[in-house]
């Protein structure tokens, strides 16, 4: 099969890790038989400095054209100034909102052979295996008033917390949707006891857990979510949450998983049902690190493993998604680790060599 992929390398280490997950890509096109046409583009501090803008209209264009985005990093310190008019992050933030990307996908997988390698308690980690759904173009990132203005008591600034009912059912749809292809147990996220936002979020979850009698539905609070997930985190299988609460979960849910480096995500445009390719962008969750750029130091399992996001979710190409995941097991279990999951031991390998090792196994 032919596909249309943009690629958007960004910042800092994101076109290193990008290359390696292109690398992988092209693997698993000439074992499998399928072409990969891609269509590069700026986005984030690079496309500021080269096009004056985060995000052009053209390169959006371009990304709609596309099957897919895949996307490596944005941001850095030389584009850091709060006075500048424009952020590389706002390139990021028009991709998801101009493609229309509602549901952002990031699944938590421990690896059995990196348990040691983490903060936690290997006892505690063991078997962490769960995936957030985090709602991506509404709620305090979006919507209006958002602004900020003078009075003659001093500034003012606000962001408003709303969100509709249709942007509450599809989101908790997708959750629902992935529960049933999973363990069965949803966890939804609000802040019910306090937010009206939340109180409207709960009552919907409830109406669309009536076509699932087959999962689960608990609600939990943000807070105690947030305490649940390092006291017991093997208690989770899929959680949904708005934007902000997401934001800051996945955050503290991905050093569960001992390195940023490793994980995966995917940014959707439709609810994932079995069968139907889905419009997305694949990114890894790290950021532009750009203090390790340039040194083949960044690993870029997050990025191959966003990679078979892509494969799986917008090509249908799951036996090959599956290939990419288990030649990332046997690398890792191969003991074969970039910088950030290094441990006594075992090899230290770069960015490229890391790309390469994995690549040869998909290929096999
Ligand atoms: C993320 C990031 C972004 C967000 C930033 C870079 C705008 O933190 O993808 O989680 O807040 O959504
Ligand atoms: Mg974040």
């Amino acid at each position: 099969m032919e596909f249309n992929l943009a690629v958007l390398p960004g910042d800092g280490v994101g076109p290193e890790v990008t290359g390696e997950g292109i690398k992988v890509l092209q693997a698993i096109g000439s074992r499998f038989g399928h072409s990969f046409n891609l269509h590069y583009g700026l986005v984030g501090g690079m496309a500021i400095d080269q096009q004056g803008t985060a995000l052009s209209p053209d390169t959006l264009k371009m990304c709609r054209s596309c099957n897919a985005v895949l996307l490596g990093a944005v941001g850095g310190p030389r584009w850091d100034d709060p006075q500048a008019k424009v952020h590389p992050e706002d390139g990021l933030l028009a991709l998801r909102k101009g493609l229309g990307l509602f549901a952002n996908l990031r699944p938590v997988k421990v690896f059995p052979m990196l348990v040691d390698s983490t903060n936690l308690k290997p006892n505690v980690i063991d078997g962490v295996d769960f995936i957030f759904v985090r709602e991506l173009t509404g709620g305090l990132y979006f919507a209006r008033p958002k602004r900020r203005w003078q009075t003659s008591r001093g500034r003012r600034a606000t962001d408003t917390m709303t969100y509709s009912e249709q942007e509450i059912e599809r989101i908790v749809r997708v959750g629902f949707e992935l529960a049933r292809r999973r363990r069965k147990k949803l966890v939804s996220v609000d802040k019910a006891n306090v937010l009206q936002s939340s109180r409207l979020w709960r009552q919907v979850a409830v109406e669309v857990a009536a076509d699932y009698p087959d999962v689960e539905l608990e609600h939990m609070l943000v807070d105690a979510c947030s305490m649940r997930l390092i006291q017991n985190p093997t208690y989770f299988d899929v959680l949904v949450t708005e934007n902000m609460f997401g934001d800051i979960l996945t955050d503290e849910a991905s050093m569960l998983a001992g390195s940023m480096g490793m994980l995966p995500s995917a940014s959707l445009a439709g609810v994932p049902q079995g069968g139907v390719n889905i419009f997305g962008m694949y990114e890894p969750i790290h950021g532009s690190a750009p203090r390790r750029a340039g040194l083949n130091m960044a690993n870029p399992v997050a990025i191959i493993l966003s990679v078979a996001m892509m494969l799986r979710y917008s090509f249908g190409l799951v036996k090959e998604a599956g290939a990419i995941e288990s030649a990332v097991e046997q690398v890792l279990h191969q003991d074969y680790r970039t910088y950030d999951i290094m441990d006594e031991g075992k090899t230290k390998v770069g960015t490229k060599e890391m790309g390469d090792l994995i690549a040869g196994r998909v290929g096999g």
